[in-house]
C-alpha cells in the first residue's frame, strides 16, 4: 500500500516495535510523529527515516492527564492524523506476592491511562473527517495471563476491553480499530521490564532473544492495519499460539502457566 500524503503518529517510537513501524511507514512514503520519551534517539530516528515530514513530539505516557492537554492543544496545529499507534509500554517481571502497590499504578498509567488519554485527545479530528485507523499495541498477555505479569497482563486485558468497546462505538463514524497482541518479539521489552520495586530490571530473557523478529513483526503488523483487521496476534511458537490453546484447552493451559516462568 503507497502511504504517500498519510500521517502515522506512533508512541514507543524510540525503541524496539514503535522504532521499526516509523521505518517501515516512512519507506512506505508516509510521514511520521515519533513519540517517547527520550529526545535524543528520537531525533537520531528521524535523521534516519526516508521522506521527509516527519515530526518529533515527546510524551510521557506516565502523566495521562499531560498528554491529554498538550495533544488537545495541539493537535489543530498538526497535520491530519491517518494512523494512531498506540505502541508505547512497560512490562514487568515480578511476583504479585513481592511487587511493590505501586507497580500496578506505574503499569496501569503507561500501558492504559496514557493509551486512552492519547486516543481521546486524537480521535475527535478523525471522527470530524470520517477517516482514521486507531491501533493498540496490546499483548498475547491481554488474552492469556501467566506467572510475573498480574500488573502487565491487568493493563494488557484492559486494553483489548477498551478497544472491542471503542470499535462498536466508532463504527458508525468510519474508524478503524484494530488491536495487535504480540507474542514473544526480540526487542529491549524484557530489558525494560520492572522488578518488584517497579525498576528497571535491566537484562534480556531467552524468550524474548529467541523470539520473532522486529522486523518481520512490524511489517505483519502494516498488513494487518493495510486490511483493516480488528484483532490480530503477531507471534510464534508458544507465544503465537496460546491464545487457541487456551480458547480451545483452558485446563490444560491453565496447569502449564501454573508449572512455567515464561522469560
Ligand atoms: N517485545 C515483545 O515481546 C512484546 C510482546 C507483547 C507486547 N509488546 C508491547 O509492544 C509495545 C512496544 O514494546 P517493545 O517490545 O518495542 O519494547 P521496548 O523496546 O522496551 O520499547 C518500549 C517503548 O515504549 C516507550 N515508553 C516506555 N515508557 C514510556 C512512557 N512513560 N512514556 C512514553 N513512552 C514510553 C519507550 O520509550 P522511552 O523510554 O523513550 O519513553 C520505548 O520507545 C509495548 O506496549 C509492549 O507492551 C511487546
Amino acid at each position: 500500500m503507497n502511504y504517500n500524503n498519510k500521517t502515522v503518529w506512533i508512541t514507543g517510537a524510540s525503541s524496539g516495535i514503535g522504532r521499526e513501524l516509523a521505518i517501515q511507514f516512512a519507506e512506505l512514503g508516509a510521514s511520521v510523529i515519533l513519540s517517547a520519551r527520550n529526545v535524543e534517539k528520537l531525533t537520531a530516528l528521524k535523521d534516519e527515516l526516508k521522506g521527509g515530514g516527519h515530526l518529533i513530539l515527546p510524551l510521557d505516557l506516565a502523566k495521562p492527564e499531560e498528554v491529554l492537554s498538550k495533544v488537545t492543544a495541539a493537535i489543530n496545529e498538526l497535520p491530519a492524523i491517518d494512523i494512531l499507534i498506540n505502541n508505547g509500554g512497560i512490562s514487568q517481571r515480578s511476583l504479585f506476592l513481592e511487587n511493590d502497590f505501586k507497580v500496578y499504578r506505574q503499569l496501569m498509567e503507561v500501558n492504559y491511562f496514557g493509551l486512552v488519554a492519547l486516543t481521546k485527545a486524537v480521535l475527535p479530528s478523525m471522527v470530524a473527517r470520517k477517516s482514521g485507523s486507531v491501533v493498540a499495541i496490546s499483548s498475547v498477555a491481554g488474552k492469556v495471563g501467566s506467572k510475573l505479569r498480574t500488573g502487565y497482563s491487568g493493563t494488557k486485558f484492559a486494553v483489548v476491553g477498551f478497544m472491542d468497546c471503542l470499535r462498536a462505538e466508532v463504527k458508525e463514524h468510519n474508524i478503524h480499530c484494530l488491536t495487535i497482541c504480540p507474542g514473544f518479539i526480540k526487542t529491549a521489552i524484557a530489558h525494560n521490564s520492572l522488578n518488584p520495586q517497579g525498576v528497571a530490571q535491566n537484562k534480556s530473557e531467552q524468550a524474548i532473544e529467541n523470539g520473532m523478529d522486529v522486523k518481520v513483526a512490524a511489517s505483519k503488523m502494516i498488513n494487518a492495519i493495510n486490511s483493516k483487521k480488528d484483532e490480530v496476534i503477531v507471534g510464534q511458537g508458544l507465544s503465537g499460539w496460546a491464545p487457541t490453546i487456551k480458547r480451545f484447552f483452558p485446563r490444560l493451559f491453565n496447569r502449564l502457566t501454573a508449572k512455567v516462568n515464561f522469560k
